[in-house]
């Protein structure tokens, strides 16, 4: 009798070789739609967003018509990168080396000393390689084939709803970067597993019914999963005054977690009080850059209440000495017990005696669902 849920299907190597990453940035990112960023970073004409789609550094503008477009952020003449993080370009895009300059729309328009040293250059061949684009729910995504699945059938049935939340209905209250020492993998499985729920975060996370928590994975591996309040934080809710409680979540039906992930790596996700994009940033084998954008309802003065209590509650951890990180699983702080963790067994995994255990019944059947689809685009070395 099976008493054990699936085996893990990844190797060790996946999390730790540098031949498997470099095979994941060309095949897996390469064939995937990546997030860019809000259509809100990105208003006027000329402004843009730089992107690394796993090998390949993108550019999405807003071009001339106020469209936006995407390319390959690589000069036509020697490769090197037009433009940096995000910004503004007046007219064009000026390749800082040699100065060849592409119009916002791709084309080719000017190239330095042409007459005497390219006098038999063909501007027309040498417009920029163009990507993908697409706009959902105010988030922009960006795929490095011109010519890949749609945005649409690449979402398939990803639900259109984060809990109660429209972005646009939110402000930006809060960015933050993590640096972890660890896989990629690691931090995106750890996000899907409902198994430590209930364990890792039993002080933290202790407000939703693990137990309760629904699940669905579409599309190519994306995960949607929904986890309800627990009686007695329902009956907290209830009962306390809509001070902090944004407009859109004053009904009951909408109180919970929605907790998504966009295969492979983008996040999105809705609770009470916010709406966050995760972005999951593979930068080597063992390290990954995880950046989280944060929205809430909260306006005027309830805003200015809840930045007071956050800035006295900073102020009083620094006169008492406290210090989140000298016990990670002490910090009240879920992301820093789930960095703890992403990367304890990161280290644990370059160890030559290490070797996955048994799995859950169906609590880490996500995690699973997940590495089945990371296999799909993963073509053999060989081949
Ligand atoms: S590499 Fe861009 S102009 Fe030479
Ligand atoms: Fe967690």
């Amino acid at each position: 009798m099976t008493v054990n849920g699936t085996k893990m299907l990844l190797p060790v190597e996946a999390y730790i070789s540098r031949e498997w990453f470099d095979r994941e940035q060309r095949e897996l990112f390469g064939r995937s739609w990546q997030f860019a960023g809000m259509t809100t970073d990105i208003v006027e004409r000329g402004q843009y967003i730089c992107v690394q789609a796993g090998a390949y550094p993108l550019i999405v503008i807003r071009d001339d018509e106020g469209e936006l477009k995407a390319y390959h952020n690589i000069c036509r003449h020697r490769g090197t990168q037009l433009l940096e993080v995000t910004g503004k370009r007046k007219k064009v895009i000026t390749c800082p080396y040699h100065d060849w300059v592409y119009s916002l729309d791709g084309k080719l328009i000017g190239v330095p000393q042409r007459r005497t040293q390219f006098p038999d250059l063909d501007m027309s061949e040498w417009s920029l390689f163009p990507a993908s684009v697409a706009v959902w729910n105010e988030m922009v995504f960006v795929n490095p084939n011109a010519e890949c699945m749609p945005f649409d059938k690449w979402l398939g049935d990803f639900p259109d709803h984060f809990g109660p939340h429209r972005p646009s209905q939110l402000m930006e209250t809060d960015v933050r970067h993590y640096e972890i020492k660890a896989n990629w993998k690691i931090f995106v499985e750890n996000y899907i597993d409902v198994y430590h729920l209930s364990h890792l975060h039993s002080e933290t996370l202790n407000m939703y019914d693990h137990a309760k928590l629904k699940s669905a994975v579409t599309g190519p591996g994306h995960v949607a999963t929904y986890d309800p309040p627990t009686r007695e934080y329902k009956r907290y809710l209830e009962t306390s005054p809509n001070n902090y409680m944004p407009l859109a979540i004053q009904e009951a039906e909408n109180w919970g977690a929605y907790v998504h992930m966009m295969f492979p790596n983008f996040g999105i996700a809705g609770t009470e009080y916010s709406w966050s994009t995760i972005e999951v940033m593979p930068v080597t084998p063992r390290e990954t850059l995880v950046k989280i954008r944060t929205r809430t309802a909260l306006e005027g003065i309830n805003l200015a209440i809840a930045n007071v209590y956050e800035k006295v509650g900073a102020w009083v951890s620094q006169a008492i000495g406290y210090r989140p990180d000298a016990d990670p699983l002490q910090s009240g702080d879920f992301m820093v017990e789930d960095i703890y963790a992403c990367e304890q067994q990161q280290k644990a995994m370059e160890s030559p005696r290490f070797a996955f255990g048994p799995t859950s019944i169906d609590q880490e059947q996500l995690i699973i669902d997940f590495q089945n689809a990371v296999l799909s685009y993963m073509p053999d070395p060989e081949d």
